[in-house]
């Protein structure tokens, strides 16, 4: 069991940060990991579509004998956590969202709390829910930013363009009086130093990828389910090929990487 691999999925690039996390925190596991980039954005799609996605991809995870499974992408963790958990009886399920509330509830319990993510994970509250059930005196203010997450993917980064984008949304009357925030999209990551110099060290950006690498990283020990045979393999699997992702899959794993187009025609 402790050999086979870690199975991780996201709409498209965002959840190589979290693979990426991973494979730095547990440098003796083998990863797979599926990019539905035929579906992608997820923050744009009903309930109803996330859930049908992740689950035909949990399958395809589980057919590759997966030892457990990562819903890197906020938006599926949102609208789909149950939805897996219900049909991955015997192994492992994280999402992105729970490792993030726990250190959330345990350090900043009576702070005020801004969320940005996409229209899926922000419409569903979860964080409002989650935080408030933990710390009722957390007040949590959220707003979707659904044009962070293209820009990202068109590498608009540390740009005029996304400096803009970024202010423009960070200035909306919601996120007046936060002293935190966290960025619940696993595209954010990635402007995360852009977006801490936009508040001058006023505002604690929480980067969540670390938090979620480090949880994962002791609830397989705790398990007894880690690898310790240093020779790893990372497999990459896109359901809509792109020249991007790949590029993209290089910048984080600077390796001779396994990619493959498998639509799994849904
Ligand atoms: N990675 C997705 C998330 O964390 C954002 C991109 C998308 O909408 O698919 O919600």
């Amino acid at each position: 069991m402790n050999k086979f691999p870690i199975g991780i999925f996201d709409s498209g690039i965002g959840g190589l940060t979290i693979a990426n996390a991973i494979s730095k925190e547990l440098p003796n596991e083998n990863i797979i990991y599926f990019g539905d980039t035929k579906h992608l954005p997820y923050g744009e799609k009903s309930n109803k579509s996330i859930q049908l996605f992740s689950k035909d991809i949990v399958d395809f995870l589980l057919l590759k004998k997966c030892k457990a499974i990562v819903i890197a992408c906020n938006s599926a963790s949102a609208i789909a956590s149950n939805t897996v958990k219900n049909k991955v009886k015997n192994i492992p399920v994280f999402n992105v969202i729970d490792p993030v509330v726990k250190e959330i509830s345990e350090k900043f319990s009576n702070y005020n709390i801004g969320v940005i993510g996409t229209k899926a994970t922000i419409q569903s509250k979860v964080y409002e829910k989650k935080i408030n059930k933990k710390c009722p005196n957390a007040k949590v203010s959220s707003l979707a930013t659904p044009l962070l997450a293209p820009m990202i993917e068109e590498r608009f980064i540390n740009e005029e363009i996304s400096h803009t984008v970024i202010a423009n949304y960070l200035s909306n009357k919601k996120l007046k009086n936060i002293d935190t925030l966290i960025l619940a999209c696993t595209h954010y990551p990635l402007i995360y130093n852009e977006i801490k110099s936009y508040y001058k060290n006023e505002v604690t950006v929480i980067n969540s990828t670390k938090i979620i690498s480090k949880h994962i990283s002791s609830s397989l020990k705790e398990l007894n389910m880690l690898n310790n045979n240093p020779k790893t393999k990372y497999q990459f699997y896109i359901s809509n090929y792109t020249k991007e992702f790949e590029r993209s899959a290089k910048l984080f794993f600077k390796q001779d990487l396994i990619l493959k187009e498998k639509d799994l025609n849904l």
